[in-house]
């Protein structure tokens, strides 16, 4: 048990990613190219993925030494205090490589195996989305729902629903992916690929698009979105009732959430990859 205060760890993860934000946009090098690839050759990193992590832990550290982490770019660590920091210090790094303003900086804060608190910090468009799990979600401290204004609060059906996707790196992955977006393509309003599944996440707690899915996420991509998504009263699941995980993650208001989950369900059958 521990008695770290939810509160105070987010606060401590809002100001880490507004940091690590500020020095991503004005400490950006000119000639910012790819430093490395990961699992296959779209799977880029740049020395600003680096940067901003080793940034965000150091300041995690000094405050809390005996916290754990989990970040993209390498940060893994037990600690003892049963807190630990799920950080994407990045999302979207094809995005900021290509200077398209979707991308963020995503910290999810876990109490004994449980997210409490996150923080998405999206520095070019001007927008904190954060949550406090059982206190709310908010965006600049203004509280969100997750129904778009089309919906009028209610469900929205699956041929009016404007749904968000992003494609994992794997290649056989993103062959599966195209397939199922084909046969979703024709059943719904519109399909968008926004380059950021932690962006994504917070689009679908604002209403900015109904739903969301996609295969292949990591714990640092959905770990502060997925909860300010619940606590903007959408759901967040993977399909047959099990979580969100790296084999499906689906969030949306009620109503279509079950809509989507039954489609994917359907359709994802016997494409295991
Ligand atoms: C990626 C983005 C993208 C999603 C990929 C993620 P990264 O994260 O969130 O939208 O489709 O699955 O890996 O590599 O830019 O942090
Ligand atoms: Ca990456
Ligand atoms: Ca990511
Ligand atoms: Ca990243």
């Amino acid at each position: 048990m521990t008695n770290a205060d939810p509160k105070e760890l987010l606060e401590l993860a809002s100001r880490l990613a507004a940091e690590a934000g500020r020095v991503l946009v004005q400490e950006r090098p000119r000639d910012l190219g790819v430093a490395s690839t990961k699992s296959s050759p779209t799977d880029v990193v740049t020395v600003m993925d680096q940067r901003s992590e080793k940034l965000i832990v150091e300041g995690i550290l000094a405050e809390r030494p005996d916290d754990g982490l989990l970040g993209e770019e390498g940060a893994n660590r037990e600690g003892t205090s049963g807190v630990r920091w799920v950080i994407d210090p990045i999302d979207g790094t094809v995005n900021y490589l290509y200077e398209i303003p979707q991308w963020c900086v995503s910290i999810g804060v876990e109490i004994d195996g449980e997210t409490v608190a996150g923080v998405v910090e999206i520095p070019m468009l001007g927008e904190t989305f954060t949550a406090l799990r059982g206190h709310g979600a908010w965006r600049n401290g203004e509280t969100i729902r997750a129904y778009s204004a089309q919906s009028e609060g209610k469900p929205v059906p699956l041929e009016r629903a404007l749904v968000a996707t992003g494609f994992g790196y794997a290649a056989q992955r993103r062959a599966v992916q195209g397939a199922i977006v084909a046969d979703l393509l024709p059943l719904v309003r519109d399909i968008r690929r926004g380059g950021s599944a932690a962006i994504d996440l917070c689009s679908v707690a604002c209403g900015r698009v109904d739903g969301y899915f996609e295969r292949g996420t990591n714990p640092w991509d959905i770990a502060a979105g997925g909860l300010i998504v619940q606590e903007a009263g959408g759901k967040l699941g993977g399909l047959r009732g099990t979580a969100a995980s790296v084999d499906m993650t689906v969030a949306a208001a009620p109503g279509l959430y079950e809509a989507l989950c039954e489609f994917l369900e359907e359709h994802d059958a016997d494409r295991d990859s």
